[in-house]
């Protein structure tokens, strides 16, 4: 039996990712750039072993045939590479709430790229593995890296150049992330189809992708300024324009609910009038994600929890990428 298992944490993306250039590929219209957590994750273990017959998935302990299919996709590849046609078995475990808009496949295909090359004996490099991931969830691309890391969009047909690269290391710019979890219930229109329907029929789509460059742009010079208010700007505006194009899809796709939408002005009110360093982000479900300075993050875990409807507040630091664990060998 091929045995390895891999680490990897969720990470939460400043300037936004919603629209593929090319669905089988999976490669997106932009860049996004994001930061890598640290207490949350995901962890995986893959077996490749002939007497299964075909593979398996367990999430936290339950047979999970909902994700089989994608994880089945993502080991193809694998073994493409490989030359492998071995089945497998995957057992993969998450400490926080699963596709709650916690961006758990991004941690989860980032621990199945990690621990299923390393299963096969494959040496991948970091790109490689960046690539990979990305096949499987554009997200995934990112949490191969700690830190700050930006995912580059490519130009080229083949997503060879399609790839995330780190920017700057976790402990340069120790940030915090505090999640308002407000619904634990699983999302309804997941992000995939969800930037499908938004390419096709939200007509400020285009205005959404004419945003992307230059807020990528503004956030490379705030992190390399250590620049926190400049981060603020241009992490909520791009969360914001996003958003905007995904409420002009027709259907709309409204991600957020009542507290999603109180817990952001909660947090304006707390930069505006008393000047503490913290901005907010949300994704495809209606989390909300505030990132600050260590020094404030308790005040905003505060007021976050005072919030009607926030049923639990996540604190987290910056984190490193994806990597093995146990006997198998050093950090991706
Ligand atoms: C709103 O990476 O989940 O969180 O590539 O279809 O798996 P797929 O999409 P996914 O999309 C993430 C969208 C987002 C913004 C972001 O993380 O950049």
């Amino acid at each position: 039996m091929l045995t390895a298992r891999a680490r990897a944490q969720p990470n939460i993306a400043l300037v936004k990712y919603w629209g593929k250039r090319d669905p089988a590929l999976n490669l997106p219209e932009r860049g996004s750039l994001s930061i890598t957590l640290d207490t949350l994750w995901t962890q995986t273990q893959v077996s490749f072993d002939a007497s299964l017959g075909v593979d398996h998935m367990l999430l936290d302990g339950r047979d999970c045939p909902e994700g089989l299919a994608r994880t089945s996709a993502c080991l193809d590849l694998l073994r493409g590479l490989a030359g492998s046609h071995l089945p497998a078995r995957v057992e993969t475990h998450n400490n926080f709430p699963t596709a709650a808009g916690l961006a758990s496949s991004a941690s989860g295909f980032a621990a199945l790229v990690v621990a299923g090359s390393a299963a096969l004996g494959l040496r991948l490099e970091a790109r490689e593995l960046s690539i990979l991931a990305r096949r499987a969830s554009g997200s995934a691309a990112r949490s191969i890296f700690g830190g700050f890391v930006e995912m580059r969009a490519g130009v080229g047909a083949d997503g060879s150049d399609a790839y995330a690269v780190p920017v700057l290391g976790a402990a340069a710019w120790p940030l915090c992330v505090v999640v308002a979890v407000t619904s634990s219930q699983a999302k309804t229109v997941h992000s995939g189809p969800g930037m499908q329907l938004t390419r096709r029929t939200s007509p400020y789509h285009a205005a959404w992708l004419a945003t992307v460059d230059d807020d990528l742009a503004a956030a490379r010079t705030a992190i390399e300024r250590r620049d926190f208010a400049a981060l603020a700007a241009v992490g909520e505006r791009s969360c914001l324009a996003m958003h905007a194009d995904m409420l002009a899809s027709r259907p709309a796709l409204i991600y957020w609910i009542g507290a999603t939408l109180e817990c952001i002005h909660v947090i304006r009110e707390l930069r505006e009038r008393e000047g503490v360093e913290a901005f907010f982000t949300v994704d495809a479900g209606p989390q909300v994600k505030v990132v600050c300075t260590p020094a404030a993050a308790s005040r905003v875990a505060a007021a976050l929890g005072g919030v009607v409807g926030v049923q639990e507040v996540l604190v987290s630091g910056l984190g490193g990428g994806a990597h093995l664990l146990g006997d198998a060998g050093a950090a991706a």
